[in-house]
């Protein structure tokens, strides 16, 4: 795609909590074991963030000042930030105004964006519309999520998956070529049935009621999402690359949502591109949900270089999915 201003990633921050949960703890807490989530998802362990009152915000904050800090910027610079969450510290306003006063980016306008666990690529795609209409020049684009907040513990088929954490992005102009190239974003509602939060909405406001039947916690149909989850992100990233004259030779690195080791190995295995390829660390912290994609970044920086072309990938709840390729600008 010819783009006169494209949107490069210029810096990266992320944060994981310190306090972990692993299979192990899991064991003592609900009927399952180390061995059937290993195989099944490839998950060992994932950070919980614990303490009264802390909340999403609370991982974006250190995530959004880390890549300010790498990038010599001020957060005053900051035109816009765009929190891509499920776990919105209040249903509003909007996390990202609260992580834009707790930085003190006082000059950025902000909104959350939600579309679960692709929620990250539908960010990055906004954000970089922004840059390369040539009106905004810092464009910080935050996953995070507390999805502890939301999981129900009793539950074994759903809480071995989740984590809590956040990573970040910045967005700026490019003339050289470097950053966003193409995105494709899908969604299609019918897929709600198999993966939403029953109650808490307008259509089912909390009661008493709602409490006590576990509405308040994510409900998901595992089997369901995963094989929508594995044709859906296999498709749209052969799709990509197609559609760019690419190979799996050509690309540098697949940075997938991390929901399932399985559904990983599936898209990979799509774009023809071996294992060395593929940054995964779902071992370490789960599905952080809108975190995943943008924690990979975080910690593959260094190894990534100038002019390596990357597909980030995602499939979530909606259902949402989509590809994205980029370009590494630094
Ligand atoms: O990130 C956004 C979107 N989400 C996803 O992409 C998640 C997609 N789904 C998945 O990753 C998988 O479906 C799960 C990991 C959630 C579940 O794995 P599965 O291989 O699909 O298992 P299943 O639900 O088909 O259950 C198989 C068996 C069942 O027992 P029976 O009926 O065969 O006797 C379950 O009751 O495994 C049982 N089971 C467990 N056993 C031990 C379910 N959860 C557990 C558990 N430990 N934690």
């Amino acid at each position: 795609m010819n783009k006169t201003i494209s949107a490069a990633i210029t810096a990266v921050g992320g944060y994981v909590p310190e306090e972990k949960l692993t299979n192990f703890d899991l064991e003592k807490m609900v009927d399952t074991n180390d061995e059937w989530i290993r195989t099944r998802t490839g998950i060992s362990e994932r950070r919980i963030l614990k303490g009264e009152g802390l909340a999403t915000s609370d991982m974006a904050v250190p995530a959004v000042l880390e890549l300010c800090k790498k990038r010599g910027i001020d957060p005053l610079e900051i035109d816009c930030i765009i929190c891509c969450t499920v776990t919105p510290d209040l249903v509003f306003p909007a996390t990202a105004n609260i992580i834009g006063d707790k930085i003190g980016a006082k000059n950025a306008f902000g909104f959350d964006l939600q579309a679960a666990c692709s929620g990250f690529l539908y960010g990055v795609t906004t954000g970089a519309s922004f840059i390369e209409s040539g009106r905004y020049k810092k464009v910080v684009v935050v996953g995070a999520d507390k999805m502890s907040a939301i999981i129900d513990y009793s539950d074994r088929a759903t809480c071995i998956i989740f984590g809590d954490g956040a990573g970040a992005i910045l967005l700026e102009p490019n003339q050289e070529g470097y950053g966003v190239q193409d995105s494709i974003l899908r969604s299609d509602g019918s897929g709600c049935q198999y993966l939403h939060m029953k109650a808490g909405g307008s259509k089912k406001p909390a009661s008493i009621e709602t409490v006590m039947a576990k509405e308040h916690f994510a409900y998901q149909e595992g089997q369901a999402v995963f094989k929508f989850a594995v044709k859906g992100m296999a498709d749209v990233s052969a799709e990509l690359l197609e559609r760019n004259n690419l190979t799996g030779e050509d690309i540098a690195w697949l940075v997938p949502h991390q929901a399932n080791l399985r559904i990983i190995d599936a898209t990979a295995s799509r774009m023809k591109l071996p294992k060395e390829k593929v940054m995964i660390n779902i071992q370490k912290y789960g599905n952080t949900t809108s975190g995943t994609i943008p924690l990979c970044l975080w910690e593959w920086e260094n190894q990534l270089n100038k002019g390596d072309k990357i597909v980030l990938a995602a499939f979530g709840g909606g259902f949402t999915w989509g590809a994205t390729l980029v370009n590494w600008a630094y």
